[in-house]
């Protein structure tokens, strides 16, 4: 295994930037509310400011606080107007999924919804095919399945869903659908996506039956009130520090009020696995969400097979994983992870032609990739193909390992993690 270059002197009490998940669900879910709310904790990255931006172009008005706070005024789901303009989601897969689905049930609504160009080559008929099933007016305008999509309101009719992808934006925009033209849905998955829409829908007060562990019934009325929205860190941002943490030496390192909810720890799970060594203090709920610490010990880790099941919870997580999997004793694998082609960018080859490129003998597969213990690696530069998560691994990875790695473009940082590099500096 790589050796570690950095070893911390003194313990570290680190927070990091608000839910990105949550905090998109945050816009749409006080958009579709009547009056006021408050959120608080909101990341200040690119993408849900984007969708925040967006909404506002719908009718809503967002007036900031200060850092991550904004009180928000809507007009409720009915009163919301088409935009003038085309809404542009920049980067982000959550905000325009999420927003496709919630403005198809708005019969006065009528838009294009667009991205950058990672955005434009995403797959969106995962969300249109079912969309349409449920009587929605929404269309790929070059007819390739991708955006940008015209969609024009409709009143959509109640839907029951088996969804072949275990996809939480899939799960969301159907929701959403269902929430804004007051329609019931049954959906099931088959394995568990992240649940945070569930979570908010039941927070609101809302008619969510699990009728299984991976299958819900969500029926009206959805007269949702505006409420106050406390966002927590996002473990998928603190994850990158989880692993610069276990890998490096001497003192441990403490995230404290990040998200844990049971649907995203498998980072966790698996590198405890490995032989990691991360304990949860001070565990608390807030907005029908788990939080609490995290306190991070250097650790000696080793290679494990990662299950299938545990591949929804850990899918944004697998970069930084890969990461870990340099530091450890025999090597890294990852399969059953085909969903990581439908990223920011496809990360199955990202992550192969870089790791390639810094002399790691890998083995590609359709799903996934693996390779041997590692015991050294050259310098290279590393392309991150728009994309956050490469950006920040190999960071980290070059901070670990102390070898000199130009990444061509680190602006996509902060689409999901402003401040990841000052603080990586403090380190
Ligand atoms: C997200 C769901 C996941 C995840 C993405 C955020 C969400 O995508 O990768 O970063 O907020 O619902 P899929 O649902 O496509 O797996």
């Amino acid at each position: 295994m790589l050796n570690t270059n950095t070893s911390f002197s003194k313990k570290q009490q680190i927070t990091v930037p608000g839910d990105k998940s949550i905090s998109h669900r945050s816009v749409l879910f006080s958009s579709l509310a009547q009056g006021k709310s408050e959120i608080s904790g909101f990341l200040e990255g690119e993408d849900p400011k984007n969708t925040m931006k967006c909404f506002s172009e719908l009718g809503v008005r967002f007036e900031s606080l200060g850092q991550g706070r904004y009180l928000v005024q809507s007009p409720g789901k009915h009163r919301l107007v088409s935009p003038r303009d085309v809404l542009d989601f920049g980067n982000a897969g959550t905000g325009i999924r999420l927003s496709a689905g919630l403005l198809a049930g708005l019969p006065q609504i009528s838009a294009i919804v667009t991205g950058d160009a990672s955005l434009r080559k995403r797959p969106m008929a995962r969300i249109m095919d079912p969309l349409q099933a449920m009587g929605a007016d929404i269309r790929s305008i070059s007819g390739d399945g991708k955006a940008p999509l015209q969609i024009q309101g409709k009143q959509l009719s109640n839907y029951s869903y088996k969804s072949p992808i275990a996809s939480a934006q899939i799960k969301s925009a159907l929701v959403l659908a269902a929430l804004s033209s007051d329609i019931s849905i049954d959906y099931e998955e088959s394995e568990l996506s992240r649940d945070h829409t569930e979570n908010m829908i039941r927070f609101l007060g809302g008619n969510l039956e699990q009728i299984s562990p991976l299958r819900f019934l969500l029926s009206p009325p959805y007269e949702f009130e505006g409420t106050s929205f406390v966002i927590p860190g996002d473990l998928s941002s603190a994850s990158f520090y989880i692993v610069l943490a276990l890998c490096a030496k001497g003192e441990p390192t403490i995230i404290t009020g990040v998200g844990l909810n049971p649907s995203r720890i498998g980072i966790l799970t698996v590198l405890q696995r490995m032989g990691g060594k991360i304990e949860i203090s001070n565990p608390r709920r807030e907005c029908g969400e788990e939080i609490g610490d995290l306190v991070i010990y250097p650790s000696k880790l080793h290679r494990i097979e990662i299950e299938e099941a545990l591949i929804p919870s850990i899918i944004d997580e697998i970069p930084i994983l890969t990461i870990a999997g340099l530091f450890s004793e025999n090597g890294f694998s990852i399969r059953h992870a085909k969903e990581l082609r439908a990223k920011e960018s496809d990360r199955i080859s990202a992550m192969v032609l870089n790791l390639r490129k810094l002399g790691v003998a890998v083995t590609e597969f359709d799903d996934g990739y693996e390779f041997d213990e590692t015991k050294e690696i050259q310098s290279a530069q590393i392309d991150t193909f728009m994309d956050h998560r490469i950006a920040m691994s190999f960071s980290i990875l070059a901070k670990l390992s102390g070898v000199d790695l130009k990444i061509d473009d680190v602006s996509w940082v902060d689409t999901s993690f402003p401040g990841f590099f000052e603080l990586l500096k403090k380190f």
